[in-house]
């Protein structure tokens, strides 16, 4: 399977945000990453749902909605009617896990589930047969451009091992600090999606040869 590259839009210059997303799209980029923070399970805040809405309306690309956000069963449908085509929740933000994986998919999205750097991996061990996506963090969330967390190559060969062996159709993502210097190697170790924010948009360096650096280096 050809990995995907998923943009995250909280690196582009919001003055110009269906530009940017437009550039993305033109360029190759697979799916659109949109960051949902609420300043509670992380200390930013972000975007919502007019704003998933609104890409919706300029970009064709399914848009890859990953919500730092606590009880996040409470928000996933409407996420999905705003246009999400991937919601991922953190397991860390709720008691509820399973319940709001299964409404994500009743709504007719994909349901991703996301773990922080320091949550032990066997967290996605029992939903793995109800995941669409499994995201790993690679850095802490909160904000884009900040440095890889080298540990996460190791926890990447596990959760693959362990993806391999529960649920195959599972797809394998990365967030945070994902680079052309890496991107290779994440592949290599079992990533399906690469997401990248800085890499991508903050660069001065057009989207599309940023993008497609990341691309090129995924080929040796
Ligand atoms: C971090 C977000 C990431 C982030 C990625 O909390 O979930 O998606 O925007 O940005 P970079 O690629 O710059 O680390
Ligand atoms: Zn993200």
């Amino acid at each position: 399977m050809m990995t995907k590259i998923a943009p995250s839009i909280l690196s582009a210059d919001f003055s110009r945000l269906a530009e940017e997303a437009q550039a993305a799209e033109r360029a190759g980029a697979d799916w659109l990453h949109v960051d949902v923070m609420d300043g509670r399970f992380v200390p930013n805040i972000t975007m919502g749902f007019v704003v998933v809405e609104a890409l919706k309306r300029v970009c064709g690309i399914p848009l890859d909605v990953h919500l730092m956000v606590v009880e996040p069963e409470r928000y996933v449908e409407r996420f999905v009617a705003a246009g999400a085509s991937v919601v991922t929740i953190h397991a860390e933000a709720t008691p509820h896990v399973q319940r709001a994986l299964q409404l994500i998919r009743a709504a007719g999205a994909k349901a991703g589930l996301s773990l922080n750097p320091a949550t032990p991996l066997d967290w996605f061990a029992d939903v793995m047969g109800e995941l669409d996506l499994a995201l790993l963090m690679s850095v802490n969330p909160g904000f884009a451009g900040q440095k890889f967390i080298h540990r996460s190559f190791d926890r990447l060969r596990r959760l693959r091992e362990m993806r391999d062996r529960l649920n195959p159709r599972t797809l394998i993502e990365v967030d945070g600090g994902v680079s052309v210097a890496n991107a290779g190697e994440l592949v290599e170790a079992g990533a399906d999606v690469l997401v990248a924010g800085s890499a991508i948009f903050n660069d001065r360096a057009s989207v599309a040869r940023n993008l497609g650096e990341i691309r090129s280096a995924l080929a040796h």
